[in-house]
This record gives C-alpha cells, sequence and structure tokens, in this order.
C-alpha cells in the first residue's frame, strides 16, 4: 500500500531520473512492481531481498555498488504485523514482528552507510502505534517505537 503511494509521487515528479531499486521476498510482486514504474517512464530494479537475512542485505547493497555507485534515497519501508491480545502473544509473532520492524530496518540502514553520498536522505517507515497504544497490537506498537529511537539516536551518530 505505502509503495503504491510513493510509485504515485514518484510518477508525479517524473522519476527525476533515479534508478529505484525494489525489494521484497516476492517474485511475482517485484516484477509487477518494476513493470508499473518502467511502463510510468522510470527505471527500477527488483531485487529479491529479506531484510531479516543480512547476507542478502550485504548482496543487494554490492549489487548497487556495482551498477550505480552511490545511493541518494533510502526508504526503509519493508514491515508490518498481526494483532494478538496480551495473554496470547506467542514467541513466533514476537520474533516476527521484531525482526522484520527492528532487526530489518537497523541493518538495512547500517549496511547503505557506506554508500550514501553528502546529503543522502534515510526514510523509515514509522507509525502512529509507535507512539499511541491499540488493542492487540502491542508487539507491533512496541516495534515501530524502537523505530522512533532508533531515529532519535542515529541523528546523533
Ligand atoms: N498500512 C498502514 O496503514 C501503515 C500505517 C503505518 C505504518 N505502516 C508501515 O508502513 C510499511 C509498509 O506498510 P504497508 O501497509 O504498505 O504494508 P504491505 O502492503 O504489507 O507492504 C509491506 C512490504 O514490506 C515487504 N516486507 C515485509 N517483510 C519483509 C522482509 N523481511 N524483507 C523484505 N521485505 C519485506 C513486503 O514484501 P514481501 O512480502 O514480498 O517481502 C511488502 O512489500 C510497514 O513498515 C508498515 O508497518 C503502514
Amino acid at each position: 500500500m505505502i509503495f503504491k503511494l510513493l510509485k504515485l509521487r514518484l510518477t508525479q515528479l517524473r522519476w527525476n531520473r533515479a534508478h529505484v531499486y525494489i525489494t521484497g521476498r516476492r517474485q511475482a510482486e517485484l516484477d509487477a512492481a518494476v513493470n508499473e514504474i518502467r511502463e510510468a517512464g522510470g527505471k527500477a530494479t527488483g531485487v529479491r531481498v529479506d531484510s531479516i537475512r543480512l547476507g542478502e542485505l550485504d548482496a543487494l547493497y554490492a549489487q548497487i555498488k556495482e551498477e550505480q555507485g552511490r545511493f541518494d534515497v533510502l526508504f526503509a519501508n519493508a514491515g508490518g504485523g498481526s494483532m494478538l491480545h496480551l495473554g496470547s502473544i506467542t514467541e513466533e509473532h514476537f520474533d516476527d514482528t521484531f525482526n522484520r520492524n527492528v532487526k530489518g530496518v537497523l541493518f538495512t540502514v547500517q549496511k547503505v552507510l557506506p554508500l550514501l553520498t553528502e546529503g543522502a536522505s534515510v526514510i523509515l517507515a514509522c507509525s502512529t502505534a509507535g507512539s499511541a497504544g491499540t488493542a492487540a497490537f502491542s508487539v507491533y506498537s512496541a516495534s515501530k517505537a524502537a523505530v522512533r529511537a532508533f531515529a532519535r539516536s542515529w541523528i546523533l551518530d
């Protein structure tokens, strides 16, 4: 959903000559997204990456370094979560949510640092859930609060 809004905005900006790398785990979805961007006049490459697998992030950034040599804007969008009330939260639910929303974001950002140009932008997908209570969404909310904490500290690093 967020990607569709981003694509609309990029199209409005006439892509600004950017080459967009899109990542995700589903090849069919990646192919469809790349085709949409190309049909709109943009330049795009889809790379199958699970952002919680650090070796796959290394391979992604090595490919971008080889092909582009630089990185101007990172949108760490990958994330999400499901709903469980306190009392029924499982270890799998916790690990899946924190891996995707916290571990994945941390290493997606940390590993791109050597490629960032002067004045580059790093955008983190957070959520109002990170600062407001939502029933059955405590683990997701805590993970997004962690992302807010990352942003506050990383600007000091
Ligand atoms: N929708 C909302 O109302 C809302 C509100 C606030 C914040 N957000 C946040 O905005 C971001 C996007 O949300 P959305 O609503 O657009 O969700 P979405 O449609 O489910 O998109 C999530 C994207 O993240 C990718 N992804 C998930 N886990 C991944 C992983 N381990 N490695 C690589 N890619 C992964 C998914 O691709 P694959 O499944 O192919 O990997 C998918 O393209 C999330 O961080 C979400 O928490 C959403």
